[in-house]
């Protein structure tokens, strides 16, 4: 197969990380008799700083004409970067945003696993963290109040800032059957996250679920208020299946669900439309902090990578491969220094990258 593949690597630790899922994919590439076609995509502050704007409408378009897009990272340290002093609609953050609503990419996967070599480096209580978890957050990515009308004006003399929320009963069906297909290749049950007793987006939210569960009667549905669901996430993480949740909740209750898998490092994500395309990228930010230092952990940017093996090119047998071969250099003891526990290797980027692709086969 010739995989056409967009590549933003982004800023901060993205070009770092990005490198050793290109790594990976080439050796599965070779192992498997497939060929890789690379563009270069500038968006976020890479883009800003040669381009002026975080996405440019030729960046949208050569993304438009590729298979899938892997993605790092993009951002940098609000208080130092000069990319914080733009606009917000020209800053880091509105090129990714507008590039998930140009590529109408409204279902985002965010896969949330306990692997058994990292138990010693989840924050929980040991009798929880043994029990494991193995989680599918379904977060809706192209709605709510990402994209609401906002705003701030005075008004009657006082300063006032306003965000809206809207969903539509479309908008709620199409991401809802996307968790319930999800939930049947899984543990057939859905845990569907609102605020049903404040807002009345989540109380459409419910009634639009509730119509979508009766096509899939297999499949377990329950609603769970979100402030609950960010408490059992700490308390009993193995309840969960299929986590549904609109785009808000779900940024929120995805990073919580990665720190208790013991590092961001570790969870990757895709963002779909109703075609085979996909967006892939670490659920993690640019960690400018430790940017350039060759100690990010690219576990969650390789895992994206096998997530778009399965999902844009069906895949499977290579996206296995790879995430075989994670767990293979886990159980040696190699580790970045994100998910270091004592008795383990330290290791780096580079090799961290160099080790799983060796163990492609
Ligand atoms: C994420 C990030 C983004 C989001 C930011 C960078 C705009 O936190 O992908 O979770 O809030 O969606
Ligand atoms: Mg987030």
């Amino acid at each position: 197969m010739d995989m056409k593949i967009g590549v933003i690597k982004g800023d901060g630790i993205g070009p770092e990380i990005v490198g050793e899922a290109m790594k990976v994919l080439d050796k599965v590439a070779e192992v498997y008799g497939h060929s890789i076609t690379y563009t270069q995509l500038l968006m976020g502050g890479a883009s800003i700083d040669v381009n002026g704007v975080p996405l440019t409408e030729e960046t949208l378009k050569a993304a438009k004409e590729s298979d899938a897009v892997l993605m790092g990272s993009i951002g940098g340290d609000a208080k130092t970067s000069p990319w914080y002093q733009l606009e917000p609609s020209r800053r880091p953050e509105a090129g990714l945003l507008a590039l998930r609503k140009g590529l109408n990419l409204f279902a985002n996967l965010r896969p949330a696993v306990l692997y058994d070599e990292l138990k010693g480096a989840c924050p929980l209580k040991e009798e929880i963290a043994d029990r494991g978890f193995d989680m599918m957050i379904m977060r809706e990515l192209t709605g709510g109040l990402y994209f609401g009308k906002r705003g701030t004006e005075e008004v009657d003399g006082v300063l006032t800032a306003r965000d809206e929320l809207t969903y539509n009963e479309n908008e709620i069906r199409r991401i809802a059957k996307r968790a319930f297909d999800i939930a049947m290749k899984r543990g057939k049950k859905v845990t569907s996250v609102d605020k049903a007793n404040v807002l009345d987006s989540s109380r459409l939210w419910r009634k639009v679920v509730e119509e979508v569960a009766k096509d899939y009667p297999e499949v377990a549905l329950e609603h769970m208020l979100v402030d609950n669901c960010a408490m059992q996430l700490v308390k009993d993480p193995a309840q969960f299946d299929v986590i549904l949740t609109e785009n808000m909740f779900g940024d929120i209750l995805s990073d919580e669900a990665s720190m208790v898998t013991g590092s961001i490092g570790m969870l990757a994500s895709a963002s779909l439309n109703e075609t085979k395309f996909g967006l892939y990228e670490p659920s993690g930010g640019s960690a400018p902090d430790i940017a350039g230092k060759g100690i990010a952990n690219p576990i969650a940017t390789i895992l994206s990578a096998a997530m778009m093996l399965k999902y844009s090119f069906d895949l499977d047998r290579e996206a296995d491969a790879v995430e075989k071969a994670v767990a293979e250099v886990l159980s040696e003891g190699y580790r970045t220094i994100d998910i270091m526990s004592e008795g383990k290797i330290q290791i780096g980027t580079k090799e961290m990258g160099d080790r799983i692709s060796s163990h492609i086969k």
